[in-house]
């Protein structure tokens, strides 16, 4: 018998769940957040075991790899006991691959159980070198703890990935020392566009930056070659061949990176949005919840399945200053 695989309309192969443990955040990064937000009723979470069941329902039907994300996946009260549970599915074969991404800020104190778990790779999110611009972007987040979680997590053999939103006027200069800095510690580092997700104090066209202008100007000083190189994720890869790493670039709204979707994500209240540029959503806590055995809650993920869109219809121009999607990213972990 085939191995059971979930299948869109556009004939795309569903193989990976990003999970958003909590939509709460010890940081208030200015592009993600306002710094007043409300959050979610601790009473709408799910269960840290009825994620675990969601979770092994789609691994069931053909996910082979599962991001945990938030908010800040760290802060959620008894985390590790969810990454503990998962890794049964590393050991049986069934998953392929258990990540997180992070801001980092509790990282030194999860890094060693994280790697004891089977988590090889880890996304952290950093978006400047500078302590003093890092405390103005996350508004509350605290450097040297961060630097400390990234070492925390090499030291305990994970590799590590930064993630860096690019930002008009705040990081554009630094990005080529951050290129220089993450290769020489042995990171990849990935550049993200902004997303217009969720209303934040300000104005997002201010800070939105092509990363087809960021690119043509890094070709200034780096040789860029494009390399196949894939992770499941949406970047697309080129070595650089002055450092000798790898850099990412995640492009949704310069590029389309929409027609090799493999993505579903799920909310911490048990909500699957089948794509993070639309409002579109399927409900899988109450057939969660409606019974002991779990086929209400396969069909119900078959049928979300089958209304996965073709993809997003982001733009950000001094038109269109509201946001694509009323929702923060901090509810879908991006
Ligand atoms: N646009 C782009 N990236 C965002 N992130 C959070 N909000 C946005 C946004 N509106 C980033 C975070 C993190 C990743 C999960 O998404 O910095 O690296
Ligand atoms: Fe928190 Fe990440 Fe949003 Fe920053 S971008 S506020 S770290 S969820």
């Amino acid at each position: 018998m085939a191995s059971p695989a979930l299948i869109d309309p556009f004939g795309r192969h569903v193989s990976y769940l990003r999970v958003s443990v909590t939509d709460r955040c010890d940081f208030r990064c200015t592009y993600c957040m306002a710094e007043d937000m409300t959050f979610l009723p601790k009473k709408d979470l799910l269960t840290l075991e009825e994620m675990d069941r969601l979770c092994s329902e789609f691994i069931g039907q053909g996910v082979k790899k599962i991001r945990l994300t938030g908010g800040e996946p760290l802060v959620r009260k008894g985390i590790m006991t969810l990454v503990e549970s998962l890794s049964r599915h590393l050991r049986s074969g069934a998953l392929e691959e258990l990540t997180l991404t992070t801001n980092g800020s509790q990282l030194a104190r999860h890094a060693h159980d994280l790697a004891r778990f089977g988590v090889k790779r880890i996304n952290v999110s950093l978006d400047t070198l500078d302590p003093d611009k890092f405390r103005k972007i996350t508004r509350w987040g605290d450097f040297n703890r961060v630097m400390e979680g990234i070492r925390a997590a090499q030291q305990a053999g994970m590799a590590v990935k930064l993630n860096a939103v690019a930002l008009k006027g705040f990081n554009e200069d630094e990005i080529p020392e951050m290129i220089r800095w993450a290769h020489g510690q042995g990171m990849d580092l990935t550049l993200i566009e902004t997303m217009p997700m969720g209303d934040i104090d300000g104005d997002r066209t201010d800070q939105y930056l092509p990363i087809s202008v960021l690119r043509a100007r890094l070709m200034e000083q780096f040789t860029l070659a494009d390399i196949p190189y894939k992770t499941g994720g949406p970047a697309r890869y080129v070595e650089v061949k002055e450092t000798g790493g790898r850099l990412g670039f995640i492009t949704p709204l310069t590029h389309n990176f929409c027609e090799s979707c493999n993505r579903v994500r799920l909310t911490c209240t048990g909500t699957l949005y089948m794509c993070l540029g639309q409002d579109d959503a399927a409900d899988l806590r109450a057939p969660l919840r409606a019974s002991e055995s779990n086929e209400l809650l396969r069909a119900a993920i078959l049928e979300a399945i089958g209304r996965k869109p073709l993809g997003h219809d982001f733009v950000i121009d001094r038109r269109h200053n509201k946001p694509a999607v009323a929702r923060h990213m901090s509810l879908t972990g991006g």
